[in-house]
């Protein structure tokens, strides 16, 4: 049968019939009336209405999302055997989502957090997730940790309010944070919009060759845009006047045609480099000196196109750092292990178990031919009549065992291996403080530190200050001062073991006895 001419411009319910009249619904009478169990159009409207929300990501809920390109500047394909990396000038499309990381999807984008730095380039050789943040370490190296350190982030079980004693007692407890929160209580973890930052790949990964030669990298993402942070104060202020201020900043920017750009460089470390280093090239809360690994050139990338459709783009948007391309690969960091099924996972319970159907997370430049078979809202063709198992004589399809990442030699033992607490945890925290920061980002931080510690427990305001004062003396002394903190007290603190330095500052009762 031909269609006659379809209708435009008409409003019409999901499956296109067209609506009569969307203002009233069907009922009995004029001014009062039974509605009708008929009227399927406000049915629908209601129904449809009552499930517009899914679960907001557990982490990272408030962000936006731009597309892009990434383009080659330099050629390191004797490292890698990345197609998408393999000449320059190459482009390949991409989408990233900024994002901030305690707060709920409501959230104000100013913040004191880490900012969420994820990209998805669309390559030929599939997706490619790098799933990063605005900062090169992170606050625990070993995925085990992360609920826990994640919940002191959010709200108190009983008062349902943000508790300076849940964030700062696990911090104190975790000396291994302090590079991280040396960082976020510097003017660095209230950025302007993620014009104006920097990004990470944070972690350690493998890079590869068709030789199966590998090398360990870094991502650095530089902002073209310059560094621009608020102080602690302006964030705060921000917060109240306009809390979606970097959402609004990037769109705008983008709109306007000043596109954002990041200059993207590599450190590259070989095995044997990093079998010696002083620092474990793998602990994701220590960097690699740049005076040792300077930052090599890679790409360059450039936001130029906003989303369209907000909820479809960039809420539904599932990265997943388990998703590499051949020629990349995770390290043994004990965090990035961590995560590698963890967000997967997360995603097929916010999104359902064929999320990757959803456009934003569609491989466009590669074709799909998997095993995989149905399950909710599967929309994609389903592999059509193509066999579902795998080997199989009735289909045209191979595997590629030259993409393989290399054989890597493991010696091991199997137990909880802990990464023990040592000094080098205090080293580039101070580092930082002393070399990274000018007069004026020191006082900022200090002040920062006290605004926020000051509101918790006295004991915890003393363990934490001794492992500042571990990090450096002065940082130690000036903190402890802001809190009217007996100094002696604090350098006793300091001197100790942290088991000691823990039993010393036991809070008096212990709550939940
Ligand atoms: C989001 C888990 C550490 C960066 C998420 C999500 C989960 C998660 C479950 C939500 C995923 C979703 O619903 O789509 C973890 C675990 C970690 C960890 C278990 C440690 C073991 C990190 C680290 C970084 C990071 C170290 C950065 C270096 C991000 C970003 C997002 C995210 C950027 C938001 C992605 C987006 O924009 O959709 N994480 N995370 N996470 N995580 Fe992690």
């Amino acid at each position: 049968m031909e269609n006659e001419k379809n209708r435009v411009n008409q409003l019409t319910t999901e499956v296109a019939t067209p609506v009569s009249n969307d203002q009233a619904s069907l009922t009995t009478g004029k001014k009062v009336g039974y509605t009708l169990f008929a009227d399927s159009y406000l049915n629908e409207k209601l129904a449809h209405f009552n499930r517009e929300r899914i679960p907001e990501r557990v982490v990272h809920a408030k962000g936006m999302g731009a597309h892009g390109y990434f383009e080659v500047t330099n050629d390191l394909s004797r490292y890698t055997m990345a197609k998408f990396l393999n000449k320059v000038g190459k482009r390949t499309p991409m989408f990233a989502r900024f994002s901030t990381v305690g707060g709920e999807k409501g959230s104000a984008d100013t913040a004191r957090d880490p900012r969420g730095f994820a990209l998805k380039f669309y390559t030929e050789d599939g997706n490619y997730d790098l799933v990063g943040n605005n900062t090169p370490v992170f606050f625990v190296r070993d995925a085990i940790k992360f609920p826990d350190f994640i919940h002191t982030q959010k709200r108190n079980p009983q008062t349902n309010l943000k508790d300076a004693n849940m964030f700062w007692d696990f911090l104190s407890l975790t000396p291994e944070s302090l590079h991280q929160v040396m960082r976020l209580f510097s003017n660095l973890g209230t950025p302007k919009s993620p014009r104006f930052m920097d990004g990470f790949g944070s972690h350690t990964f493998m890079w590869y060759n068709e030789d199966k030669e590998y090398v360990w990298v870094k991502y650095h993402f530089k902002t073209d845009q310059g560094i621009q942070n608020f102080t602690g104060a302006e964030a705060e202020q921000m917060a109240g006047l306009d809390p979606d201020y970097s959402t609004k900043d990037l769109f705008n920017a983008i709109e306007r045609g000043e596109y954002p750009s990041w200059s993207v460089y590599v450190q590259i470390m070989t095995p044997e480099e990093a079998a010696n280093y002083p620092v474990n090239p793998f602990d994701v809360t220590r960097t690699w000196y740049e005076k040792d690994h300077p930052l090599i050139p890679l790409g360059k990338m450039v936001l130029n196109r906003n989303p369209i459709n907000f909820f479809e783009e960039v809420e539904e948007a599932a990265f997943c750092p388990q998703a590499f391309v051949p020629g990349i690969w995770a390290s043994p960091d004990k965090l990035l292990q961590g995560r590698l099924l963890a967000y997967q996972d997360a995603q097929r319970y916010r999104l359902g178990v064929n999320n990757r159907q959803i456009p934003v997370n569609q491989p466009k430049y590669s074709t799909i031919y998997t095993t995989q078979r149905d399950g909710f809202m599967q929309v994609n063709g389903n592999m059509g009549n193509a066999p579902n198992y795998y080997p199989t004589t009735f289909a045209n399809v191979k595997v590629a065992p030259e993409d393989a990442q290399p054989p890597i030699p493991v010696n091991g033992v199997i137990e909880r291996h802990t990464i023990e607490t040592d000094e080098g945890d205090f080293i580039q925290p101070g580092e930082f403080y002393r070399d990274y920061l000018d007069e004026d980002g020191k006082s900022h931080l200090i002040y920062n530190v006290f605004n926020s510690l000051k509101n918790a427990d006295q004991s915890i305001q003393y363990r934490q200050t001794a492992l500042f004062y571990k990090c450096d003396k002065v940082l130690g002394e000036l903190i402890g001062q802001f809190l009217g903190l007996d100094e002696d007290k604090v350098i006793q603190l300091a001197n100790m073991s942290q088991e000691e330095r823990v039993k010393k500052t036991m809070p008096q009762p212990i709550p939940y006895t």
